[in-house]
């Protein structure tokens, strides 16, 4: 069983009486542990998809099933349970929360969903900071790092509670090239080492080069889907 199926999703905004197709019959499927990249040019319905994978949002027309369930016609609140038990996100502008520290911003997370005694919470949020690169800075509020940085705790955040898969909507768009692909490499460490499955947008060749999978988007349509190495 794939982790992720889609059939015929379709997406339409509706703005008043304007309509706007954003995703127009999207077949896809993707294997546990694939490093999925989706690049295409703005407006082409990136962040549409990964909302639509992410349970953030439901298709106008079509099915989703993660791990063999539907979630294309969940609630609002099952689509939330959903979210919180199986995916992690990380964001362009890194979404952290600025009064809580890099720990603090991790262990939240994890506190949503594991209620293990604290040390053995503590135990497994300093060492993912500790894997993406982050020891030493833990005491560190958002406002106190880099770029960089900031997108690290992000990737730790997304990684703590151990989900299925990651979804990231164009993470290094911020990010200088030699930031970004840095923050790309452990994406992909993380990847080999837990599994996960990781889908991200980008529009930089430059980090694409490292997944294994590409998807070329055009005007809400996949016009090619590659997989290499
Ligand atoms: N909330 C929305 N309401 C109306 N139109 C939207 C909304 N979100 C996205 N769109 C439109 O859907 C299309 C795809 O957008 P998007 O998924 O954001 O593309 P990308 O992430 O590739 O830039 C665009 O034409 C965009 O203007
Ligand atoms: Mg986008």
């Amino acid at each position: 069983m794939a982790l992720l199926e889609l059939k015929k999703v379709k997406k339409v905004y509706r703005q008043g009486k304007i309509e706007v197709p954003a995703l127009r019959g999207i077949d896809l499927t993707v294997e546990q542990g694939e490093f999925t990249t989706i690049f295409g040019p703005s407006g082409s319905g990136k962040t549409t998809l990964l909302n639509m994978i992410g349970c953030l949002d439901t298709p106008t027309e079509g099915e989703i099933k993660l791990n063999g369930n539907k979630v294309s016609k969940l609630s609002q609140k099952q689509l939330a349970m959903v979210r919180r038990y199986n995916i992690g996100f990380i964001f362009q502008a890194y979404n952290l929360i600025p009064v809580l520290t890099a720990y603090e911003n991790v262990e939240f997370a994890i506190r949503l969903i594991d209620h293990s005694k604290e040390l053995q919470i503590k135990e497994k949020v300093l060492k993912i900071l500790e894997e993406v690169g982050l020891k030493g800075l833990e005491n560190r509020r958002p406002n106190e790092l880099s770029g960089g940085e900031q997108q690290r705790v992000a990737v730790a955040r997304a990684l703590v509670k151990e989900p299925k898969i990651v979804l990231a909507d164009e993470p290094t768009a911020n990010l200088d090239s030699k930031t970004a692909a840095d923050v790309v490499k452990i994406m992909i460490k993380m990847n080999k080492e837990l599994g996960t499955t990781f889908i991200f947008s980008t529009h930089d060749p430059a980090v694409m080069k490292y997944a294994n999978r590409y998807i070329n988007l055009k005007d809400g349509m996949i016009s090619t889907d590659e997989r290499r190495g």
